[in-house]
């Protein structure tokens, strides 16, 4: 364990911004942790970042503190009973390995996220989710630490208080904790959810001779990897924004005019629609200046095409946001976290 100095965070984070951290450290044990977090030379108690796979953050400038770089490592079954598996993973796993292990070990409900990046402590960060499955659908508990309080604590489902792409963490206690580690509750037997369109598709595609997990899995590989760009490739951190929800009325004015409108009802009063379909309907779908532009293929992913600075890409998010109230009267969330 070593406080480097001044390094560029290029290596950490998908969106391939080339942000320097003043300080630098990544801890494997808890002790460390607790160790880099008392270290007397930070500035302020609040430049402190915490980073799995910089999958879902874009650095906007020079971050003036010390960023944290979890590899906690760790796979456990702490219990299971007659339906589920209690497996606690440590938040520095690899998400996709986490996912790979669960189905060659048949432990079903994860298959649906595969292929996500990032890691096992940032899942309940915001609820990841994809093909008709959230974190929430398969989360037994979450072990985090309180900065401030060094103390321990456990949080149950409920108290994770998780909505679409939020939790406690992301909003009430913004900042304030470490997870740890994170226990799933994993089915025995398989409960398979193909209910996203695409995924039979996929599979019929594949003459998938039956229907486990692990067709599921390779299905759902096959539909990210045809879409969504690889940041090995083109820097990116998946949507950039939210879908919105907007009242039934907002969703029938844009309709009456728009008739192929990419929206689905949530309930009486509510729809979503497609965030990447209002971007697409204002012009931005394959729009570059500079290194910095709107996928081509998926218009809810912004991308860096080699040397765009954090600043570019939030100004060309902050374009898009107001080009999209103007058009439609809505006002696009981010999803990613700026820094
Ligand atoms: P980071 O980017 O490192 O961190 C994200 C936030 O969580 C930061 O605020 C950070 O401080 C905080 N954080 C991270 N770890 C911890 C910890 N241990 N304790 C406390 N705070 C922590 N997301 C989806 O939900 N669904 C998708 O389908 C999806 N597809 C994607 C596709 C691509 C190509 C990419 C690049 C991203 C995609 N994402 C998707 C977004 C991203 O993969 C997830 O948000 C992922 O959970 C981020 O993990 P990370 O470890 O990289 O988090
Ligand atoms: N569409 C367009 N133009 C485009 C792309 C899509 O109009 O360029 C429309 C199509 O009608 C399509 C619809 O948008 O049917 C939805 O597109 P897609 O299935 O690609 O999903 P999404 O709503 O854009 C969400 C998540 C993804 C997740 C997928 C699959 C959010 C913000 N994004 O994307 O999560 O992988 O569904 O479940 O909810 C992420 O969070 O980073 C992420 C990638």
């Amino acid at each position: 364990m070593q406080i480097q100095e001044n390094i560029s965070l290029k290596p950490y984070n998908t969106f391939n911004i080339d942000a320097k951290a003043k300080y630098f450290s990544s801890f494997a044990t808890v002790d460390e942790l607790i160790e880099l977090l008392s270290n007397s030379r930070l500035p302020t108690p609040d430049s402190r970042l915490i980073l799995g796979g910089g999958s879902n953050i874009l650095f906007t400038k020079d971050f003036d503190g010390l960023v944290l770089k979890n590899e906690l490592k760790g796979i456990e079954i702490m219990k299971e009973d007659d339906k589920f598996y209690y497996v606690k993973a440590a938040a520095g796993e690899v998400w996709h390995e986490f996912v790979l292990h669960c189905i060659d070990h048949n432990y079903a409900g994860v298959e649906n996220l595969s292929l996500i990046p990032g890691s096992v402590g940032a899942s309940p960060i915001q609820n990841i989710g994809a093909y008709g499955v959230e974190i929430k659908d398969v989360l037994e508990s979450v072990e985090a630490y309180h900065i401030n309080d060094k103390t321990i604590q456990t949080f149950s489902l409920d108290e994770c208080a998780f909505g679409y792409r939020e939790s406690v963490f992301k909003n009430k206690y913004k900042g304030q904790f470490v997870v740890l580690n994170v226990t799933y509750k994993l089915r025995k037997l398989s409960q398979l959810n193909t209910s996203y369109g695409a995924i039979n598709e996929e599979l019929e595609k594949m003459h998938a001779k039956d229907l486990s997990i692990k067709n599921i899995s390779q299905a759902i590989i096959n539909i990210r990897s045809s879409k969504l760009p690889d940041p090995k490739v083109v820097g990116n951190a998946g949507s950039f924004f939210k879908n919105p929800v907007v009242s039934k009325f907002r969703w029938h004015v844009i309709w009456e005019q728009n008739k192929n409108i990419s929206a689905y009802q949530i309930d009486d009063m509510n729809y979503k629609i497609a965030a990447a379909w209002l971007i697409e309907q204002c012009g931005w779908k394959g729009y570059r200046k500079n290194d910095a532009g709107c996928n081509p293929l998926q218009a809810l992913v912004l991308v860096n095409y080699g040397n765009a600075t954090g600043k570019e890409i939030y100004d060309l998010s902050e374009e898009i946001i107001i080009s999209v109230k103007n058009k439609f009267s809505i006002e696009l969330e981010r999803e990613v976290n700026i820094v």
